[in-house]
């Protein structure tokens, strides 16, 4: 595990979508004007095929009114449930798509589900960074590194930059738990081990989570740290073993049904948020019948 920079106190402000229940990040790096977007959010409305952009707007606009510089976009996986916003984003103000290598494996799955033709490169080529397990980067002066966190997907990755942590969708609040690990290519088993990678992060490391869904009607909150996710988090905390936790996670699973916007999110996020487009050129979305 790469060092973590306890001293790097990065600004850390949220954006929330609504309709995904999705938790979008701006890091700016203390020391500098850099700053980095986590998980950013392209607005779809299924009955009309409609696109918007309100979340990413506003994070463009936060970018803009501290006069910062954005160096990266990161995509903690390929999520199921929100169009990704990073190429709207990185249009108007630059920065690097990143996501993590095993991006390939997710294409690979999908592109047989959605039928995609050679034409669809399964390289993972759409994006300008794959990171490895433990690479390291910066933004401005601030220390990063990904970690491979595989179990809700293949491709997932915690980010940590500077004393934050972007755990995606491996682990929620500790009142909310953990993720699925039934998608294509998830395992319960593997989410366990990829969590106890995040909890062998320093305990005082903030922790911000990607989804949050307000269980028992508590207010939406997405901060926490290593330390409580350790002591309380309803599925792992205080030393669950590999054993209950993946019981207790297939159970779960069996009851969930898909996310609302599955399918068109699948197409767009294998795709570093770019939408497919026909023969003609129109941006198009296909609905695969019975392969999900
Ligand atoms: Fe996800």
């Amino acid at each position: 595990m790469p060092a973590v920079y306890m001293d790097q106190h990065p600004d850390v402000t949220a954006f929330f979508d609504a309709q995904s229940n999705t938790i979008s990040y701006l890091v700016k790096d203390p020391a500098s004007t850099a700053c980095a977007v986590v998980d950013a959010v392209m607005q779809f409305d299924y009955a009309s095929g409609r696109l918007s952009y309100d979340s990413a707007d506003e994070i463009i606009a936060a970018i803009q009114a501290q006069g910062l510089t954005l160096e990266w976009i990161i995509e903690s996986h390929v999520h199921a449930d929100h169009l990704s916003g990073a190429p709207y984003i990185q249009q108007k103000l630059g920065g690097k798509i990143g996501i993590g290598e095993h991006i390939t494996e997710v294409q690979d799955t999908f592109g047989k589900v959605f039928n995609e033709g050679t034409e669809f490169e399964r390289d993972g080529s759409q994006f300008d960074k794959l990171f490895k397990d433990g690479d390291r980067y910066h933004v401005g002066e601030m220390a990063c590194f990904a970690l491979h966190t595989p179990g809700h997907t293949p491709a997932c990755m915690v980010h940590v930059m500077g004393n934050a942590a972007f755990t995606g969708d491996t682990l929620f609040m500790p009142d909310g738990g953990s993720a699925r690990a039934d998608f294509p290519g998830g395992d319960a088993g593997q989410l366990y081990d990829s969590i106890q990678r995040v909890l062998s992060l320093p305990d005082d490391v903030r922790l911000f989570v990607c989804h949050d869904y307000g269980p028992g009607g508590r207010a939406i909150s997405w901060e926490t740290t290593v330390g409580e996710q350790r002591a309380s988090n309803i599925h792992i905390g205080g030393g669950t073993s590999r054993e209950e936790f993946v019981k207790m996670r297939e159970a779960r699973d069996a009851q969930l049904s898909m996310p609302a916007l599955i399918i068109p999110s699948l197409q767009v996020n294998i795709r570093a948020g770019e939408v497919p487009r026909d023969a003609q050129g129109n941006m198009t979305l296909k609905i695969p019948v019975n392969k999900l």
